[in-house]
Parts: C-alpha cells; structure tokens; sequence
C-alpha cells in the first residue's frame, strides 16, 4: 500500500500528539520520529469577531462625568422604608398554579432606543409612563437598551422620576452593609468590588421574608473593564412552571427556611457559655439585619455552629398586583450545595444555607439541582452597556449576576410601591443612623454584599 507524504505526516502526529498521553517507550522510533520532524506547536490565539452589534461595546461617560449629580434636585435620602414583604401564599393549588404562570410571555421585553426617543431625553419615559409602567407588570422586567438619559446619576434619576417610581431603602440597609453609589439620589451601588468579581451571584428577589422592595432600577455606567459581569433575570412565572410538579409540591409544603450567617463557636465550650454567645447575638447583633432570626445550634450539622435563620417562608407567592402565581425565592442564590458547585467568594461567615422548615434540614442535593435546572433554563444574560436599565418588578422577577474581569460601575434604585399607600407604610428612613452606618460599612466592606441580603 503506497503511505502519502500527508498521510505520513498526520500519522506521526497522531503518534505524536498520543505520547502526550500515554507513557512512550524510550526507545520508540515512531516517537524519535516525531519529535524530529515536529516543530514546537504554533501559539494559540482565540479566534476574532469581525462584526460587532450596534448595541454593545457602547462608551459612557468618564467616572467623572457619570457620577455627578443634580445639585438643584431635592436630596432624597430621607426616602421611604423598604415595604414589608406581602405574602399571600395560602391555598395554592399547585398545578393549577403552574398552568396559570405559563401563560406569560418571555421577560424581559427588550427596548431599543431610537434616534428620536434619545433626542426626547426624559421626556420619552414621561410620555410612555402608562405603557412601560403596564408592560413592567406584563413582563416581568423591562431592558432599556441604548439610552443615552441613564448613562449618568443625574439622567437616570431622571428616568425614574418620570416613570412616577417613588425609591426607598435596600431591604437590609439598616445592616449598614449596604453602600450608596450617590445618596441624595437614592442610588446604591450594585456588587462592583473587585473581592467579589470572581463570586457568582444566584437567581433572587431583592427581599427577605420580612421586606421587599416593589420594583428596581439596575442601571450600568461602566461595564467590566475586562469582560464577564452579564447580569441575570429570569421570570418568577417561568421557574414556577418549569419546576417539576412533585418537587414543586414538596417544597410547597414543607415550606422553607434560609440561615443567612455562620458563627463557629468552639464546640467543647460548656453548654451556658454557648446559651450566652446565642444570646449576645439575638440582642446585640441580630436587631441591626431588621429580619425576623432565630439563633440555631448546629442545624447544617457542623459542631458549633450558631446560625442566624430566617422564619419559614413558602417557595410560592402570588404577585401584590396581579394575583399570579410566582416561584418567590432565594434558594438558586442561598442553597449552599449550589454554592459549591460554582464559583463563590463568600467567607464562611456569611456562607448562607436553605433549609425544609418542617425538619430544619438542608435541601437535598436532588432538589437543589432541581432548581438550578428550573432556574438556568430561564434566565436571560444580559449584556449591559454604559446607559442601559434593566427595570424589575422585584416580586415577578428574579436577579442576579455572573462573574466579571477588571472593574465596573454598576448602581441599582430600589423601589417602594407608589399606588398604594397602605402597601408602601408610613416609615421614612431615620437619617440619624446614617454616621453609624457610614462606619460600619468602611469597617465592613470586605463582607459580601451577598451577607447582607438574604436574598442578593
Ligand atoms: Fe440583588
């Protein structure tokens, strides 16, 4: 049989590339071959892209120019209180519930900007306030693409003025974890430090069994300087549906409970020692998370351990507004057999964990893959750029973000619930805790900001 020259070479190469994986004989002469008629292999470069979409690689504006507010807008940082969290979960035929959440359509609705909607400024969001205000409630979420209003503080406050959004504080920014991108436009900055860019932030509401915020605006000034960073929504509705009916059921009825700290205590301390650690913590330390925590011994199974857990919460919840059916939960984010699975930059501290109510359990690895696959399939990565808004009903939809390179500037505006008063309640933020908290939070920054929301 005659051997080309081509087939000559491929075969030596064939040898070649397989002596990097099996143990060659020294004195194979199909390796010494090889090794002198192969050069060093050609460097690897990933493959280009000519072809770059109108709507990304958009510059903003220099951190200069983006960070500067109005001076002649009233200050708002005496806003509203995080609402309380409206649970309506009672008497959920849980089937009946999965057919009623498929119904929707894809969130989010994406808006692209025209030449003449920019040339509007805000303008265009006073004009179509009732449209996107009932297109908000419909999708679930609304992705402001291409808008050159939001590319700064002063703009997007702007946008969310002239939407009729009333904002108010982060669920748990009595914790003083929680840091203000520009107070005076009630504008906090989302997860940017540099700590955390390699943690993986998982589907939640920005809520805790207590509070919850009525809507949010993220709102991207600067994206990842080195890529990554997507940021992540996926529909209540949808994860509802999707989820297999009997785990669905189960968690349903066995409701849920989220540990949202760590405390390892030494183990052989005598019993009134510990009973006086727990105790210390529910008076002095516990009040500052305004969440409902009970201090609990040992319930993921570790010697030690006191965990900081929140009451029992059910998975499902039906919107304030609509009625609908939702999947309302932070587990895709908390689970810790989630967590290790993927990449997490949370110290142990703040290592968070979900359990079944009725044992105190953790969930099951079965069950917590179960909401990952539910969830993952739903969720829509977003790449932002410098203007973009992605406007969430905060009980429909869920967020997160993945993992980014270099820096970033992203900013988020919470919101309370501005048709209804009773909703919204009467509590403005005590302006007074304000130094105390300016100092816990530069005492604290390392700490995720995942740690302070239990949830985010
Ligand atoms: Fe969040």
């Amino acid at each position: 049989m005659k051997i080309t020259s081509a087939a000559t070479a491929a075969l030596l190469l064939l040898a070649s590339s397989a002596s990097a994986f099996f143990t060659p004989s020294s004195s194979s002469i199909v390796t010494q071959l090889a090794s002198s008629t192969i050069s060093s292999p050609p460097e690897r470069i990933a493959p280009d892209a000519g072809w770059v979409p109108e709507w990304e690689g958009r510059t903003g504006l220099s951190p200069e120019e983006f960070v500067k507010s109005d001076m002649s807008k009233p200050d708002l940082s005496g806003m509203w209180e995080c609402p309380l969290t409206r649970w309506n979960s009672e008497g959920i035929d849980v089937k009946a519930a999965q057919k009623e959440a498929a119904k929707m359509p894809h969130c989010p609705l994406e808006v692209r900007a025209t030449p003449a909607d920019n040339a509007m400024g805000a303008e265009y969001f006073a004009k179509n306030r009732d449209k996107l205000r009932a297109d908000l409630l419909k999708y679930g979420a609304i992705w402001f693409r291409g808008f050159t209003l939001m590319q700064s503080v002063a703009g997007n406050r702007l946008m969310h003025e002239a939407l009729g959004l009333d904002p108010c504080l982060d669920p748990l920014h009595s914790s003083g974890l929680r840091k203000f991108a520009s107070e005076r436009d009630a504008l906090y900055e989302e997860v940017n430090k540099p700590s955390l860019r390699g943690h993986y932030i998982g589907l939640h509401n920005e809520s805790t069994a207590k509070r919850t915020a009525a809507y949010a605006a993220f709102v991207c000034f600067q994206r990842a300087t080195e890529g990554g960073g997507r940021f992540l929504v996926a529909d209540g509705a949808a994860i509802l549906a999707e989820l297999n009916p009997v785990t669905l059921e189960k968690l349903y009825n066995r409701k849920i409970r989220i540990s949202v700290s760590n405390l390892d205590i030494p183990p052989a301390l005598p019993s009134f020692v510990k009973d006086g650690i727990k105790g210390l913590v529910d008076v002095a330390v516990a009040p500052k998370f305004d969440m409902d925590l009970e201090m609990i011994y040992e319930s993921d199974g570790k010697p030690g351990r006191l965990q900081a857990v929140e009451t029992a919460e059910s998975p499902i919840n039906r919107h304030p507004v609509t009625g609908l059916p939702v999947w309302f939960n932070n587990a895709h984010n908390h689970a810790r057999k989630l967590r290790d699975r993927r990449p997490c930059g949370v110290p142990e501290v703040g290592m968070t964990e979900v359990f079944y109510a009725d044992t105190m359990e953790p969930l099951d690895l079965e069950d917590c893959q179960e909401i990952k696959r539910a969830s993952e399939k739903h969720i829509t990565a977003l790449s932002m750029e410098p203007g973009d808004v992605l406007l969430v009903d905060n009980y429909r939809a869920l967020h997160g973000r993945d993992v980014f390179q270099g820096d970033r500037f992203h900013a988020v505006t919470w919101f309370t619930w501005d048709q209804n008063e009773e909703w919204r309640g009467n509590e403005r933020r005590i302006v007074e805790k304000n130094a105390f908290n300016q100092a816990i939070n530069q005492m604290m920054d390392w700490l995720p900001k995942d740690f302070e929301s239990n949830q985010s």
